[in-house]
C-alpha cells in the first residue's frame, strides 16, 4: 500500500495559509495534480481527500462503521446544536434516526407541500413590485418559515426571522473559520448569537400548533421521551440545517437560471427542465460542499493507505467536476441530467447517514421555484458573476441582488 500524495506544505502549519485564503481551490488543484486520494496537512492534522466514486462508497457506505462524526467539523457543529441526529455516532444516532425518520417519509413530506405553497405565495406577494431584490436573504427567510412550520407547527413573526437571520450567519461562519485556524476560542459576537438563537428556537418550541394527521418532528420527539435539552439540540440542528441548505439550492439556481433567459422560461413552463436545472445546480454549487469522517481503524482506499485516526473528507464539489465522470464539468447543463444519475453525483450524501431530509428539500424548492418562475424574470444586477463563499454551506459571497419584472412569456 501506498503514502496518498499530497501538495507540498509548509512547516507546522501546512496547509493552513491556502486553506484559509482559497479551500476550494487548494482541494480542486489537489485532486487535479494528484489524483482520487490526496493528503493533506492541516497545522498537526493529517487529511485525506478521497475524490472517486469508487472510494467515496467504501467511506460513507460500504465500510461506514469505520468512518464516524469524531471529526473537528462535528465538534464545531457541536458547540452550536449539541448532541443530535446530525453529531451523534453508533447507538445514540441510531436511536434518533429511527424515531425522526417518519416526518420524511413520503406521506408525510407530501402533507407539507400545503405550507410550501402558502410561503411561496406569500414570497411572491413581498415581491411583486419590486424592481431589485435580495434572494439570498429572501430565500432563508422562506425556507426558514418552511421548516418552522412544517417540522415545528410554529409560525414565526417576521420580527423572530429577522432577529434570527445575522446571528445564524455569524455562527456558522465563525464555526467554519475555526476549521482554518489552530485555535478555537470562541468570540463574543459567538455567545451572543448562541443567546440569540436560543431564544428564537424557544419561541419555536412554545408556538402554539395546529392539529395533523401525520405527527411532525416535534411530536415524534415527545414521543421518543427527548429531554427539554434534546428537544432544543435537534430543533436546532432541524432549523439550521433544514432552511440553510435549501436556501443556497435556490439561490444558486436563480444565480445560474439569472443568465439564461431561454432556460429560465423553458423552468417556467416545464416542472421537468426545472428538476433537471435544480439537480445541475446542486452538483455545480453543492450547499453541503465537504463530509468529512474521522477514521476508526485503519483502511485501504483505492490502493493509498489510511491510518487509524485521521480525518477523510469527501468533497461533493471537487467530484462533481470530476472530468472522468463530467464532460465539460464547469459549464451549467441542466440537459446532462437526461441521463441516470452518475456514481459521481452526491449532493445529499450517500449510505446511512445520507440526508434525512433530501425528499423535503427538493419538493421545497421545486414549488418555491417554480411559483417564482412563473410570476417573475430575474436578471443580474452585477456584470460579475457570483463567487463561491464555502462555508459550513457554500454560499453566494455577499449575497445575491437580482433584477426582476413581471413575467412577459407566461
Ligand atoms: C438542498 C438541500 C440539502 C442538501 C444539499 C443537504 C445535504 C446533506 C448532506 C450531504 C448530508 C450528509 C452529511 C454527512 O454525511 O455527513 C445531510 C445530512 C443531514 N441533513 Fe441535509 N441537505 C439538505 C436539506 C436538508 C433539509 C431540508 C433537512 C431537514 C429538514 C436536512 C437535515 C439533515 C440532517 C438532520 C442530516 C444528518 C442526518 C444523519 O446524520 O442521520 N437537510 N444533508
Amino acid at each position: 500500500m501506498r503514502k496518498a500524495p499530497g501538495p507540498p506544505s509548509l512547516p507546522l502549519i501546512g496547509h493552513i495559509p491556502a486553506f484559509r485564503r482559497d479551500v476550494l481551490g487548494l482541494l480542486a488543484a489537489g485532486v487535479r495534480d494528484y489524483g482520487d486520494v490526496v493528503r493533506f496537512q492541516l497545522g498537526p492534522r493529517p487529511v485525506y481527500l478521497v475524490n472517486h466514486p469508487d472510494g467515496i462508497r467504501q467511506v460513507l457506505k460500504t465500510n461506514a462503521r469505520n468512518y464516524d462524526k469524531n471529526t473537528r467539523s462535528t465538534r464545531f457543529f457541536h458547540d452550536i446544536c449539541g448532541e443530535s441526529l446530525l453529531t451523534s455516532n453508533g447507538d445514540e444516532w441510531q436511536r434518533r434516526r429511527h424515531l425522526l425518520q417518519p416526518a420524511f417519509h413520503r406521506k408525510a413530506v407530501e402533507g407539507f407541500t400545503s405550507i410550501m405553497r402558502e410561503e411561496s405565495d406569500t414570497l411572491v406577494a413581498r415581491l411583486d413590485g419590486h424592481g431589485e431584490f435580495d434572494a439570498s436573504s429572501a430565500m432563508m427567510r422562506t425556507t426558514f418559515r418552511v421548516v418552522a412550520r412544517a417540522l415545528f407547527g410554529a409560525d414565526l413573526s417576521d420580527a423572530t426571522i429577522n432577529a434570527l437571520e445575522e446571528p445564524i450567519a455569524l455562527l456558522l461562519s465563525e464555526s467554519f473559520a475555526r476549521h482554518g485556524s489552530l485555535l478555537s476560542w470562541k468570540s463574543r459576537a459567538f455567545t451572543r448569537a448562541m443567546r440569540q438563537l436560543d431564544e428564537g428556537v424557544a419561541t419555536v418550541l412554545a408556538a402554539p400548533r395546529p392539529e395533523t394527521d401525520v405527527p411532525d418532528l416535534l411530536a415524534l420527539m415527545r414521543i421518543g421521551d427527548y429531554s427539554a435539552v434534546d428537544l432544543r439540540n435537534e430543533a436546532v440542528t432541524f432549523l439550521l440545517g433544514g432552511h440553510e441548505t435549501t436556501a443556497n439550492a435556490l439561490t444558486w439556481l436563480l444565480a445560474y437560471l439569472a443568465v439564461r433567459p431561454d432556460e429560465q422560461t423553458r423552468c417556467a413552463r416545464d416542472p421537468d427542465a426545472l428538476g433537471r436545472a435544480l439537480s445541475e445546480t446542486l452538483r455545480l454549487s453543492p450547499p453541503i460542499w465537504i463530509i468529512e469522517r474521522h477514521a476508526i481503524g485503519p483502511d485501504e482506499i483505492g490502493g493509498f493507505s489510511i491510518p487509524a485516526g485521521v480525518s477523510v473528507v469527501v468533497c461533493p464539489y471537487t467530484v462533481h467536476r470530476h472530468p472522468d465522470f463530467w464532460t465539460e464539468p464547469d459549464t451549467f447543463d441542466p440537459e446532462r441530467f437526461h441521463a441516470a444519475l452518475p456514481p459521481a453525483y452526491i449532493p445529499f450524501g450517500l449510505g446511512p447517514r445520507v440526508c434525512i431530509g433530501k425528499e423535503f428539500s427538493l419538493m421545497e424548492a421545486g414549488i418555491i421555484a417554480g411559483t417564482l418562475l412563473a410570476r417573475f424574470q430575474f436578471s443580474p444586477v452585477s456584470d460579475s458573476p457570483p463567487v463561491p463563499d464555502p462555508a459550513i454551506t457554500l454560499r453566494v459571497r455577499g449575497g445575491l441582488r437580482l433584477h426582476i419584472s413581471p413575467r412577459s412569456d407566461p
